[in-house]
Order: structure tokens, then C-alpha cells, then sequence
């Protein structure tokens, strides 16, 4: 079968790759879609079960730091498109072990840009009449972190155009200043990506999004592995004293948004996606203890004696937040789901898919585990 196009998605097999694998793959079956990932400990291809016999997607192992493996499929296949997702994208794991970080997002990202330009500068950015596209997706962790300047919260500070933790966000315009290892290699690969639109005229955006949660992320990311963990009443670590505030937003209306940016979006900009959903970190596991035990049977609030304050994590981030508005005016995307109903279809996904949770936590899982929480 003939296809209109190909478009390779970096690191499809990870949580947020891949729900947006499984909506271009099913709303564009016209479109070859390639999933490039090297099924890190984060990649796990039954994320795609449901989808892996479809004709328009194929599954490659690849490593996106090998440039002549990416410079050959971009070739062989006249691929138009890349949407760039593949990252190290745990924070605790890139205080452990920054060399890695480094080498796949600032490396591994400046080798598929490569492998872009040789092929599609010398046919005019345009393949088989197809313009072309590379969009990086990003994170708000670039900008650094903004201060609670209203620690208790005040839910009515929206009306007045702050957040209910105070009352800046970070804009399109907000300065560079990354404090992690890995937000320190996503912002050096942002910079990567520009300076190819800047220097050789490459076709190419950025997005940089909040918290994502939902289905089929790695359970060592805050949601998931609390779900988990209340699941078998094991301790929940709460980093500090909880009072961290981050911006969540449903996976699928990250996917949605990045559909809509890489069909419509403009060359050479940057948007920000998020969902104006800041919370502190202790009342959003309240809400999830209660969503957890209230869909399991248990008296509500029960498992809060899990809750188990341990030592910060290093140079943790006090407060995320978004302001998405360029998006909203310039593209009509807004979030589809309200917070509450967006933990409870988690919490759900979760509980009901214990074969998912058990076959990502065997293996390595544990001895982890155990080496970050001493449990
Ligand atoms: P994830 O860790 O769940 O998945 C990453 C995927 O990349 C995995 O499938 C892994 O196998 C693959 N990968 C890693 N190294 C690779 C390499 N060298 N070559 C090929 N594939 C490789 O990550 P995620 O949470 O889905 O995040 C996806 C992207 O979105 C990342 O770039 C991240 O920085 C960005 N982001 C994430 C969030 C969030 O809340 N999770 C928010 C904003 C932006
Ligand atoms: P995480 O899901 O790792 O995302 P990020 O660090 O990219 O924001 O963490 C979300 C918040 O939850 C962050 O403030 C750190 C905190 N946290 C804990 O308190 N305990 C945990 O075990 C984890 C994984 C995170």
C-alpha cells in the first residue's frame, strides 16, 4: 500500500510516545508512522498492543545516538517528518547519573538533526512534495523554578490572572535557567533544535510542556509509583515536607496538542503546553490515596499512614507553572479534562491493568527501587 507520507516518532515506546504513536497511527492511516526506540528500562512496546498490527506502523530498535542507523532510515524510508520525543526523562536518575542524560538528549538529539538536514537541505526542506518538519518535544523544566509566594494556596488567585501559588508562570519568553541534570540536557538540546532553524534554515519547533500523567508511564514517576505503592500499602516517600507544586496535565490532551502544533504550528517558535492545574505535592496524593482507596473498597483516606516525609531530592524545584496561552489563542488547543476526573480514569487504568504494572516492575525494577528508597 501506498502511503502519502512517513514521519518518524523518537521514543513511541515510552508513556508519552506512546499514546502519541497510537493517535497519528490511527487518525492518519494514510501516513506511515516509524516508532524509533532503543527500549530503554522506560520503552516497553506492549504500551502499543493494541496498534502493533496496523499497516501504516512499524517498530525500529534503534539507538538515536547512532547517526548513520538514524541517517539511514531518514533516507531509505523519504521520511518528511520527525516529532522527537526519545529522552532520559527521570529527574532522580539524572542526579545519579548526568553522563547518560547528556549523551541521549544533547547527543542523541543532534544526531538525528543531522541525519534531518543531510538529507532534506539538499531537496529544498521539501520531500516527495511534502514540506519538512522536525518538532522536539520539550519541558517546562527548562525555565527553572518559579517561588511559592503563596504557600497555603488560593484557589481564587485565578480571577486576578495569578495561580493559586503565585501569581507568575512561565511564558514563551521566560529565561533558560535549568537546574537538573536533565533539565540542563533537555534545554541544551532546545538550543540545538533552534540554532538548526537559525543556522541552515531548518523547518523545526519546540514545545515545552508541564507534568504529564496517565496511563502506562514508567511507575517511578510520582503518580504511578504511588498508585502502586498504596496498591501493596508500602510507604509512600514524599520528598521534603510535600510542599512542592507542579502543573499536571492528562497525557491525552498532550498528544492531542502536539498533533495540532505539528500539523499547524509555525517554524521557529516555541509553545507552551499545560493545563493551568498547579498543585502541591501532599494534597495531590490526598486525592489520589482517596481515589485509590475508594475504587479498591477501602474506607477513604485510610492509606494516608503510608505517606513517609524523606530527605529532599537535591535541588528540587519548588514550583512549575505554565501559562499556555499563545496556544490557546493562536491554535484554539485547551485542556479536555477537568484534574479530578483525569486521577480517577488513572487510578483506574492502573488498578486494572496490574499485568502492565507487574511486567514493567520485574526485572531491574526492584534492585532500583530499593538502591533510591533504601526499602
Ligand atoms: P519516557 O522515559 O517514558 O520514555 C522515553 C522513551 O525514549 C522510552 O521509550 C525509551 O526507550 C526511549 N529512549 C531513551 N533513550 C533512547 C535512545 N538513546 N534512543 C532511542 N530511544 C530512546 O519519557 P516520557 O515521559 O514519555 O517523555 C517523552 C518526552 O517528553 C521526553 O523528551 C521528555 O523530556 C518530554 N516531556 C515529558 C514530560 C513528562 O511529564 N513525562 C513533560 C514534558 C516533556
Ligand atoms: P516526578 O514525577 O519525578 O516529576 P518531576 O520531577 O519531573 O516534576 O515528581 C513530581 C513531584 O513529586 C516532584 O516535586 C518530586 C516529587 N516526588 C516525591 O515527593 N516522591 C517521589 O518518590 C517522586 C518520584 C517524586
Amino acid at each position: 500500500m501506498g502511503f502519502d507520507r512517513t514521519l518518524i516518532i523518537t521514543g513511541g515506546a515510552g508513556f508519552i510516545g506512546s499514546h502519541v504513536v497510537r493517535l497519528f497511527v490511527t487518525k492518519y492511516p494514510g501516513t506511515r508512522i516509524i516508532n524509533l526506540d532503543k527500549l530503554t528500562y522506560a520503552g516497553n512496546l506492549a504500551n502499543l498492543k493494541d496498534i502493533e498490527g496496523k499497516p501504516n506502523y512499524t517498530f525500529v530498535k534503534a539507538d538515536i545516538c547512532d547517526y548513520e542507523t538514524v541517517r539511514g532510515l531518514v533516507r531509505d524510508n523519504n521520511v518528511s517528518g520527525i516529532i522527537h520525543l526519545a529522552a532520559e526523562s527521570h529527574v532522580d536518575r539524572s542526579i545519579v547519573d548526568p553522563f547518560t542524560f547528556a549523551r541521549t538528549n544533547v547527543m542523541g538529539t543532534l544526531s538525528l538533526l543531522q541525519a534531518a538536514r543531510d538529507y532534506w537541505e539538499p531537496a529544498g526542506w521539501e520531500i516527495g512534495g511534502k514540506p519538512c518538519r522536525f518538532y522536539h518535544i520539550s519541558t517546562d523544566e527548562v525555565y527553572g523554578a518559579l517561588e511559592l509566594t503563596r504557600p497555603e494556596g488560593d484557589p481564587s488567585a485565578g480571577e486576578s490572572g495569578g495561580g493559586p501559588f503565585g501569581d507568575d508562570f512561565f511564558t514563551e519568553e521566560t529565561k533558560y535557567r535549568p537546574h537538573s541534570p536533565y533539565s540542563a540536557a533537555k534545554a541544551s538540546s532546545d538550543h540545538f533544535v533552534r540554532a538548526y532553524h537559525d543556522t541552515y534554515g531548518m523547518p523545526a519547533l519546540v514545545t515545552n510542556c508541564s507534568n504529564n500523567y496517565g496511563p502506562y508511564q514508567f511507575p517511578e514517576k510520582l503518580i504511578p509509583l504511588f498508585i502502586n505503592n498504596i496498591r501493596y500499602r508500602r510507604p509512600l516517600p514524599v520528598y521534603g515536607k510535600g510542599e512542592n507544586v507542579r502543573d499536571w496535565l492528562y497525557v491525552e490532551d498532550h498528544a492531542r496538542a502536539i498533533d495540532l502544533i505539528f500539523h499547524n504550528g509555525r517554524d521557529g517558535e516555541t509553545y507552551n503546553i499545560g493545563g493551568f492545574n498547579e498543585w502541591k505535592n501532599i494534597d495531590l496524593i490526598k486525592v489520589l490515596i482517596r481515589t485509590v482507596d475508594r475504587v479498591l473498597g477501602r474506607p477513604e483516606g485510610a492509606d494516608e499512614d503510608l505517606i513517609t516525609f524523606v530527605t529532599d531530592r537535591k535541588g528540587h524545584d519548588m514550583r512549575y507553572a505554565i501559562d499556555s496561552t499563545k496556544l490557546k489563542e493562536e491554535l484554539g488547543w485547551e485542556p479536555s479534562l477537568q484534574f479530578e476526573e483525569g486521577i480517577e480514569k488513572t487510578v483506574r487504568w492502573y488498578l486494572d491493568n496490574q499485568d502492565w504494572l507487574d511486567n514493567v516492575t520485574s526485572g531491574d525494577y526492584m534492585s532500583y527501587y530499593e538502591k533510591m528508597y533504601g526499602v
